[in-house]
C-alpha cells in the first residue's frame, strides 16, 4: 500500500494527494520549518545531484547556492567520495569506538590532528555539529572537576551565537530563531555582545577577566557567526580572545562546525585567527556533506586530565553510539585529502574574489540591501524591508528557487554559501539570480 493511501485510510491531511510534498508533508517532520505552511511554501523534493546541482523529482535542475545547509564542499556525487564510501562497505560500515578503535578512525584522526593548530589533539566522535559543541561543554566543565578545582561551572559566549539545538549548545547560544520557548530549559552564561558590534572582542575580554574564577571556558565561532546572518570580526582581533583566555587561565573552544574545512578561506578559520584553542568543534564539511560526522577535539592540556584509574572518576562517561562511524570516517579522511590535491584552498580565494566584485558591482548598492558581508564564500546580503512582516527573505529565496538557484535565508538575509569548487560561470549565476530576485522582489513589495 502507498504510503499516501495508508495515511488517508488513518484520516491523515492530504493537501495534494497523489504528488511527493503531500507524501512528504503527511509523514515527515522537518527541522524549523512551520509544518502548516510547508506544503504551500513549494519546497523542492530532491531524487538525485550531479555536481553542484540537485535535481528534484520532477528533473528540474536547481544550483545548490546553500551547499545543502553549508555542509557540502566539493559536490554531489564526487566519484573519489563514492570510491572511498565503497572500499570501506567491503571493509566495515560501523564499529564501536566504546572501549575498541577502528581502523580508518583511526587513519582519520592521524590526518586531522595535524591540521588543527592544536597542542597534541585527541579527537572525540561524534555526528552533529550539536553533539560536538556539548561535548566540548562536557568536558571543559569536567577539565576543572577532574583537577578538583570547584566553581569554574560556566561559559563566557557571544550575542548572536548558534553552536546548535541541544540544551547544552542552545544554552550558549543566544537564542532567536524561535527558540525562546526553551529558555526556562537554558542555563545561564556570560554574554559578550555579538559580532554585529565593534566592541565585542575587547568586552568579552573584559569579561574574562571579572568572571575567571567561575568560567569553564570560553565559546567563540572564530571569525563569522553564521547563524547569525554572517557577522563577521576581523581575523586581527582573535588574538586578544586568546590571550586573555591564557591570561585568566579559562579554556577556549572554537567552533569551527560551520567555519571549518576550507569555508572562510584557510582549512580551519582559527588559523586565520591566530587562535590555538584548548576544544575545537568540527561538523558539518567534515565529510564532504556525505554523511553525518562531528567531532571534538581536545588538546594536550584537556586530554591528560583525564587520565586516571581504569573505571575511575577522571574518565570521560560520555559517547555516542554512532561515534566514529567507519563509513563517515573513510569519506571524511578521502575528503581531506582532496582538499590537497584539488587545491580547493585556491578555488576559495579566487571564487571568493570574484564573488565580492559581482557582490559590489550588482547587490551592494540596491536601495533594498541595507549591508553585505563576507568572508570567503559566506555571504549574508541583509535586506532593509521599510515595515516588518513583510517576510522578504523568504519571497526573495522563492523568486531565487523558480529561477533555479537554491537559497534559503535567515531571516531577512539572504545566505550565498556556494560550494567550495564552484566555477566562476555557477558564481556569476548565483549572482544575477540572487539580484534580479532582490530587485523584482523588493519593487513589488514596497
Ligand atoms: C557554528 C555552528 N555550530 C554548531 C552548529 C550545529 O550543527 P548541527 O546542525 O550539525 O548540529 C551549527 C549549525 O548551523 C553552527 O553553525
Amino acid at each position: 500500500m502507498q504510503a499516501t493511501h495508508y495515511l488517508l485510510a488513518m484520516g491523515a491531511p492530504d493537501p495534494t494527494p497523489t504528488g511527493w510534498v503531500g507524501r512528504d508533508a503527511a509523514v515527515v517532520w522537518h527541522g524549523f520549518t512551520q509544518m502548516a505552511a510547508y506544503p504551500d511554501n513549494r519546497p523542492v523534493i530532491v531524487e538525485r545531484a550531479e555536481g553542484r546541482e540537485l535535481i528534484d523529482t520532477d528533473g528540474r535542475r536547481y544550483l545548490d547556492a546553500i551547499s545543502s545547509l553549508w555542509v557540502t564542499t566539493l559536490g554531489h556525487g564526487v566519484p573519489e567520495l563514492d570510491e572511498a564510501l565503497r572500499n570501506q562497505l567491503n571493509r566495515v560500515a560501523h564499529s564501536t569506538l566504546l572501549g575498541h578503535g577502528n581502523r580508518i578512525v583511526i587513519e582519520l584522526a592521524e590526518a586531522l590532528a595535524p591540521r588543527l593548530g592544536m597542542d597534541r589533539p585527541h579527537l572525540l566522535f561524534a555526528s552533529d555539529g550539536a553533539a560536538a559543541v556539548e561535548q566540548a561543554l562536557k568536558i571543559a566543565f569536567q577539565y576543572w572537576t577532574n583537577q578538583g578545582i570547584t566553581g569554574r561551572t560556566r561559559y563566557l559566549a557571544f550575542g548572536g551565537a548558534y553552536h546548535g539545538d541541544t540544551i547544552g549548545a542552545l544554552s550558549v547560544g543566544a537564542g532567536g530563531f524561535g527558540t525562546d520557548v526553551y529558555d526556562p530549559l537554558r542555563f545561564d552564561v556570560v554574554r559578550a555582545p555579538g559580532f554585529d558590534d565593534p566592541t565585542a572582542i575587547p568586552v568579552a575580554c573584559q569579561l574574562i577577566a571579572r568572571h575567571a574564577d567561575s568560567l569553564a571556558a570560553v565559546i567563540v565561532e572564530p571569525l563569522v557567526q553564521g547563524a547569525a546572518g554572517m557577522a563577521v570580526r576581523p581575523p586581527s582581533e582573535f588574538a586578544a580572545l586568546g590571550a586573555a583566555c591564557r591570561r585568566h587561565d579559562v579554556l577556549l573552544i572554537c567552533d569551527e562546525v560551520a567555519v571549518g574545512f576550507g569555508r572562510t578561506g584557510t582549512l580551519f578559520a582559527s588559523e586565520q585567527c591566530g587562535l590555538a584553542p584548548d576544544l575545537m568543534a568540527l561538523g558539518k564539511g567534515i565529510t564532504g556533506g556525505y554523511l553525518a560526522l562531528s567531532a571534538t577535539a581536545a588538546n594536550e592540556r584537556v586530554y591528560s586530565a583525564f587520565l586516571g584509574e581504569d573505571l575511575g572518576p577522571n574518565t570521560l562517561y560520555h559517547g555516542h553510539s554512532y561515534s566514529g562511524n567507519a563509513l563517515a570516517a573513510a569519506v571524511a579522511l578521502r575528503h581531506l585529502q582532496l582538499i590537497d590535491e584539488w587545491a580547493v584552498l585556491d578555488n576559495v580565494a579566487e571564487r571568493s574574489a570574484q564573488l565580492a566584485d559581482l557582490l559590489a558591482a550588482r547587490v551592494t548598492k540596491l536601495a533594498s540591501v541595507s549591508e553585505v558581508r563576507q568572508q570567503g564564500l559566506m555571504v549574508g546580503i541583509e535586506l532593509d524591508p521599510p515595515t516588518d512582516g513583510l517576510r522578504w527573505g523568504r519571497t526573495v529565496s522563492a523568486a531565487c528557487v523558480d529561477a533555479g538557484v537554491l537559497i534559503r535565508p535567515l531571516g531577512d538575509v539572504i545566505v550565498l554559501m556556494p560550494m567550495l569548487t564552484s566555477t566562476p560561470e555557477e558564481i556569476e549565476r548565483i549572482v544575477d539570480v540572487v539580484a534580479t530576485s532582490i530587485e523584482a522582489t523588493c519593487a513589488g513589495q514596497s
